[in-house]
């Protein structure tokens, strides 16, 4: 997906630190984010907050031109899909509405074509001042969006109309905005993915079960990719500890015969299935009720094999693209392509789990993706989330193919 991008303007107010959590949430949210802050903006924030915030170094000088290839106020205009004044002070809208272009943010206003937003904040009597609302009636008539400033306690001691708006509801609203219209495009709306990720774990007795070591990293950040490209998600997941990705649909599980019951009810309504859980192939044969007594040396149970989800679902499949992982430390590519063919899968993605970078709960993975018609494509160490874009991006080939 093609990243949008912000020019957020910063000028001089107390507000400025709600601008730099603006700037950390916009970031978080896959935006790319540029800062301009006037002289007063400084004064309360230094440019290197906003510049860590925004992985981008922050303009603050009009004449401070570092690159000769461009004209910065004019380059930043022309890069941005949305500029947003905030905090917007009195003397910034002031200066915006009579076309005064004295610094970085009032010149670059002036140069772009981009929608602007402006989120005022200032003192109440400020806000309702009949100079500041002329000026917002002029701005509103050349075009200019606000976003209000929210009722409530200001810094200045007064409880009124002029606090900045949330952070939070800013983000949901340029999210609405520009990405409501990249949506549009995505190259998975309107499918249906179901992903699994993570261990589970059997239970042995009350206290006690077998696991491995997954940390659901890698099914995590296919489910957020997935989510990301348009697609309906649902995450199927064992029991991990990692944040849920937005707009995904999650559904926990603990034993593999619970993860089978949620996949197998789901499935007929997929249009792709991502299997990159650890799912145990043996569980206890009995499950004890109470706490095992230690014995005097040797202690022996038994182990019963759990049913296989993705084999059972290679047999139930009509229309869906069926994903599977293999997880391996010997003969990669022979094991991988077995499961492929025994499991009847579509795509199967493999990784030696003893390789440095790759496998288990690390940020990275080291792949090879087999395909049903035969193609291999094998990746270098990458972050689990591009191995994620990468595996999706074969998806949508093979969705293509149908
Ligand atoms: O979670 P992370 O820490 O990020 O680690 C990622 C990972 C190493 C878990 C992942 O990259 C991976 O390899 N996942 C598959 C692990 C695995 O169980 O592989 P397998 O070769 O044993 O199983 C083959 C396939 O059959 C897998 O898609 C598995 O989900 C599926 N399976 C296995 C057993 C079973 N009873 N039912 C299944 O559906």
């Amino acid at each position: 997906m093609i990243k949008k991008n912000i020019l957020l303007c910063v000028s001089g107010g107390i507000a400025v630190y709600k601008g730099a959590a603006l700037t950390s949430k916009l970031t978080q949210a896959g935006f790319n984010v540029r800062v301009i802050m006037t002289k007063s903006a400084q004064e309360f924030v230094t440019p290197l907050t906003f510049q860590a915030l925004s992985r981008q170094a922050v303009y603050t000088d009009t004449f401070a031109e570092k690159d000769p290839q461009v004209i910065s106020h004019i380059d930043l205009a022309e890069w941005a899909d949305l500029i947003v004044v905030a905090p917007a002070t009195a003397n910034v809208i002031g200066k915006i509405a009579n076309g005064i272009a004295d610094d970085m943010l009032t010149t670059t206003l002036l140069a772009s074509t981009a929608p602007v937003w402006i989120a005022p904040a200032m003192n109440v009597h400020m806000y309702e001042h009949p100079a500041v609302r002329r000026n917002m009636e002029i701005l509103k008539d050349y075009g200019y969006s606000f976003v209000e400033p929210n009722e409530g306690y200001l810094a200045c001691g007064y409880v009124g109309k002029g606090r900045l708006a949330e952070p939070e509801e800013i983000v949901e609203k340029i999210k609405a905005a520009l990405l409501g219209e990249a949506q549009k495009d995505l190259p998975l709306k309107g499918r249906k993915i179901l992903v699994t990720a993570g261990p589970t774990k059997e239970l042995i007795d009350p206290v006690r079960y077998l696991t491995n070591r997954s940390s659901g990293k890698m099914g995590y950040s296919i489910a957020e990719e997935a989510s990301r490209l348009g697609a309906e998600v649902t995450l199927v997941s064992g029991p991990v500890s990692l944040p849920v990705p937005e707009k995904v649909n999650l559904v926990r599980v603990e034993s593999a015969e619970e993860m089978y019951n949620a996949v197998i009810a789901r499935f007929a309504e997929q249009d792709v299935v991502i299997k990159s859980a650890a799912v145990a192939d043996y569980r206890p044969s009995t499950v004890f009720d109470q706490k095992l007594k230690k014995q005097e040396s040797i202690l022996t149970f038994t182990l019963e094999k759990t049913k296989d989800i993705l084999k059972e679902l290679g047999k139930m499949k009509t229309h869906q693209i069926l994903v599977g992982f293999a997880a391996e430390t010997n003969d990669v590519e022979v094991y991988a392509m077995k499961k492929l063919k025994e499991k009847n899968l579509d795509l199967i993605v493999a990784n030696d789990v003893t390789e440095t970078g790759a496998g288990f709960e690390g940020d990275t993975n080291i792949v090879t993706l087999l395909d049903s018609n035969g193609h291999r494509e094998s990746l270098p160490i990458l972050s689990k989330n591009k191995v994620a874009q990468k595996i999706l991006e074969k998806v949508i080939e093979l969705l293509k193919g149908r």
